[in-house]
């Protein structure tokens, strides 16, 4: 067998795969985010690394598996989230999360310090709030005597391994979104390091993601029920190891995952950088290879926030069903027509990255009339993520990536009426494949050529992955799309100057 473990942002999946890549067992405990104010977000490490444990602990049990048989652990996590240890290991602060947008004088600093085309050059990404950097260094100027305290800067999933195997060590692919890494060369830059005034020290051993780089400790085989000293590999960012769990390894077929949020990713053979910064270049969790990914921030966030605050009914049945709300919620929005009579939704609840770069937008919906329901707005929010993303698949196609197949995955991809929208804006077959296991998948993937299972990523991901669905794209609603897309787009020019 072979464990993922994810730590996501709402919560952490741990999952047992046999080596064909079939579920063996799973389980998922939550965790809260914590928003002290607006367009800030925080986790507790504490919470991660807690909820990574019993996730393991259950999953053990429920698959009755001798934990002998468990050949290696790989981990998946949120990226860019910033963890301060000091000398004795001790968390020093809530980690500052991905979404957080707090940091856009410490990104203008950044550039100052570096100067832009270097900072592209080394890190392959112009400075941007979402990135590890600029939470550093916002600690740097707000928070002094932490950064004093300061020893050891972790990423979140790089936390759990500390804790799993007591050493500090990240991978490529998560350790790109830190900005600290030389991107192309795949080991730390010491040029940006020293010109923002960051230790070199504080960086953890980089591996490839496929590389053993650590045992797990006899103190955590008491405490979960793992054997001591099973063997977790470097694993990836969450979304270089959906990559992998979706088969995204040799070019020309992309994934569209709309979890928290939503990304459209790429393999690139080459480091390939979009001048305009608009989507990121990170290293793929595959050795020898890149990829480039546009980012949407308020892609599930938005369908949640509408089932959270308005969605009371729905969560009442599905809990009385014992169903997923968000089915309900799909359900409903499939009796309102392509195109919600006009209702637009902009998804910019926590900023955008792709394309906007812009920590300081506001979500919107335009175009409400005393005609509109409620299955229109549940519509509009599955339409207005959808054009975030096809924002990102144009960026991708304009930097000459080929496109020759769509996966969807992530919790969005599971509606059959969002793939639909997403085959409609895009004009391409969606696919979707035989696991919705995604980053859980792929970083037991990365374990299993890490303890010698499989010879390589590719060669694991054919044995693994096979497609199992394809909607096509429906003419009309194509035609509908194109008509509104470019009053989606103008939308945000329009508006902008009200959201400063
Ligand atoms: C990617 C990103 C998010 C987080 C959370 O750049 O910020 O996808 O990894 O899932």
């Amino acid at each position: 067998y072979l464990l993922g473990v994810d730590i996501g942002t709402s919560g952490t999946k741990t999952v047992m795969f046999d080596t064909q890549g079939h579920t063996v067992a799973s389980a998922t405990v939550e965790y809260p985010l914590y928003q002290p104010q607006m367009g800030w977000a925080e986790q507790d490490p504490e919470d991660w690394w807690q909820a990574t444990a019993e996730t393991i602990r259950q999953v053990i049990a429920k698959s009755g598996a001798n934990p002998e048989d468990i050949k290696g652990i790989g981990l998946s996590g949120q990226m860019h989230g910033m963890v301060l240890l000091d000398g004795d290991g001790k968390v020093l602060r809530r980690s500052i999360i991905w979404c957080d947008q707090r940091t856009q004088a410490e990104c203008d600093e950044i550039t100052e310090r570096v100067g832009r085309e270097r900072l592209i050059e080394i890190t392959a990404n112009p400075a941007l709030t979402g990135f590890t950097a600029s939470k550093v260094m916002w600690v740097k100027n707000h928070q002094p005597e932490i950064f004093e305290k300061t020893r050891k800067v972790l990423l979140p999933k790089d936390y759990v391994r500390y804790r799993l195997t007591g050493e500090y060590a990240s991978e490529v692919s998560d350790a790109s979104g830190m900005q600290f890494l030389d991107v192309p060369k795949r080991t730390w830059s010491r040029e940006v390091l020293e010109k923002l005034g960051i230790p070199y020290d504080w960086m953890p051993a980089v591996y490839e993601s496929q590389e053993v780089s650590g045992k797990v400790t006899r103190a955590v085989a008491e405490l979960t029920g793992l054997k001591e000293g099973t063997p977790v590999v470097g694993g990836g960012g969450d979304q270089a190891s959906g990559a992998v769990g979706n088969g995204i390894v040799k070019s020309g077929i992309i994934s569209s995952t709309i979890g928290t949020s939503g990304v459209v990713f790429a393999y690139t053979d080459k480091v390939s950088i979009d001048p305009k910064g608009r989507v990121h270049t990170f290293c793929h969790a595959v050795p020898g290879t890149w990829h480039i990914m546009g980012v949407t921030q308020g892609a599930g966030l938005s369908l949640q926030w509408l089932r959270n605050e308005f969605g009371g009914e729905e969560k009442d049945l599905a809990k009385f069903m014992g169903i997923d709300p968000y089915v309900l919620m799909s359900a409903e929005a499939e009796q309102a027509p392509a195109g919600c009579n006009g209702l637009i939704y902009l998804p910019y609840m926590m900023g955008e990255r792709t394309p906007h770069l812009d920590p300081y937008c506001k979500a919107a919906f335009f175009g409400l009339s005393a005609a509109h329901g409620r299955s229109d707005m549940i519509r509009a929010v599955m339409e207005g993520v959808s054009y975030s993303l096809l924002d990102c698949l144009n960026i991708i196609r304009e930097l000459g990536a080929p496109v020759s197949e769509v996966r969807a995955s992530g919790g969005g991809g599971r509606s059959k009426l969002w793939r639909q929208i997403q085959a409609d804006m895009f004009g391409h077959d969606i696919y979707t494949i035989n696991s919705s296991e995604g980053p859980a998948l792929g970083v037991a993937i990365l374990a299993g050529v890490g303890a010698g299972e499989y010879d390589s990523v590719p060669q694991a991901c054919e044995a693994c992955i096979s497609r199992v669905d394809q909607l096509e794209p429906i003419k009309e609603n194509v035609e509908t799309y194109a008509k509104f897309y470019p009053i989606y787009q103008e939308l945000y020019t329009a508006l902008k100057p009200s959201c400063d």
